[in-house]
């Protein structure tokens, strides 16, 4: 794992994206997952890891959870500390993936932010930072990995192209009082995922969306136990959900299985949405 702002590996200009290096076993796949250190990111990692992917992921600060998976999966985790606001950091964090592990494979826009508070008192710098972290963040880490799938062979001659996974949030298509900046970040991510799957399709790359129901990370820390009964209540399952209810799906939908599944937004949210 790179230590704090180490800064990249080695820079690329914007146009240049990689065709594939010797250093790539093949059948090897890479996984970009954002925002990988806690919360529903690191829980990610670390069931790609465990599947046999190298990982790459960024996020604004290190943690030591995401230090020790690091060391037990030596070799095989990328990580860089930097912010999702920056596109050119962005650009640059593909570009050092690259360099190091090969290849792209499959790319997980999970990193995002949630300001909430009732539209009419919320300030444009709580607005900015959903919009330019949870949709335009997620759209420019997107193209980044789709130039990189477009440039290189395939891991295995059967395999797609790659594939991406858009993470969502119930509340794009159900509302919630005080998260409406937010709905509006999460609902735009499952319009592009609809665009770009039928975009990129014909040339292999799938693209699909997940939407968890309130899940018991950092996020969601803010709910009142009021809040947490009442969502556990109407919900046919009767609890709220856990990372490990959302990692299952993404492992499915950049995996084989899903070979077919494009464009897509798979709702997890216990029931609740039904
Ligand atoms: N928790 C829920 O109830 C819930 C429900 C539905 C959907 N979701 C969605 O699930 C995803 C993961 O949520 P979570 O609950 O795991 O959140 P979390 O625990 O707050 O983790 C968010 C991750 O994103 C990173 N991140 C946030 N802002 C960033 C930025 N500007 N640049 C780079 N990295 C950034 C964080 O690291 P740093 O802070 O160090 O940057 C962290 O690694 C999000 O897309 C969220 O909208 C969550």
């Amino acid at each position: 794992m790179n230590g704090p702002r180490s800064g990249p590996v080695s820079n690329r200009d914007q146009a240049t994206v990689k065709s594939d290096t010797p250093s790539t076993a093949v059948g090897e796949v890479t996984t970009i997952v954002s925002g990988g250190s806690r919360g529903l990111g690191l829980a990610v990692a670390q069931r790609l890891l465990q599947r046999g992917d190298r990982v790459a992921t960024f996020s604004r600060s290190g943690s030591a959870a995401l230090v020790a998976l690091a060391a037990k999966h030596s070799g095989r985790v990328h990580h860089e500390q930097l912010d999702a606001a920056d596109s050119d950091a962005v650009r640059r964090f593909v570009g050092n993936t690259v360099d190091r592990f090969g290849r792209v494979d499959h790319c997980v826009a999970n990193a995002a932010v949630a300001a909430e508070g009732i539209l009419a008192t919320m300030a444009d710098a709580d607005i900015d930072a959903m919009l330019t972290v949870n949709l335009r963040g997620a759209i420019v880490l997107v193209r980044e990995c789709v130039r990189q799938f477009l440039a290189q062979p395939r891991s295995l001659p059967d395999a797609g192209a790659g594939s991406v996974v858009m993470v969502s949030s119930v509340v794009a298509a159900r509302g919630s009082p005080g998260l409406a900046v937010y709905a509006a970040t999460k609902a735009g991510l499952e319009g592009f995922a609809r665009c770009l799957a039928r975009e990129v399709g014909p040339r292999g790359i799938r693209v699909n969306a997940v939407a968890p129901g309130f899940l018991a990370t950092d996020l969601s820390a803010t709910l009142s136990p009021s809040d947490r009964e009442r969502i556990v209540r109407r919900t046919p399952l009767g609890r709220l959900g856990d990372t490990a209810d959302i990692v299952g799906a993404i492992d499915f939908l950049t995996g084989p299985g899903a070979a077919f599944v494009t464009g897509q937004t798979l709702t997890i949210d216990g029931g609740g949405a039904a």
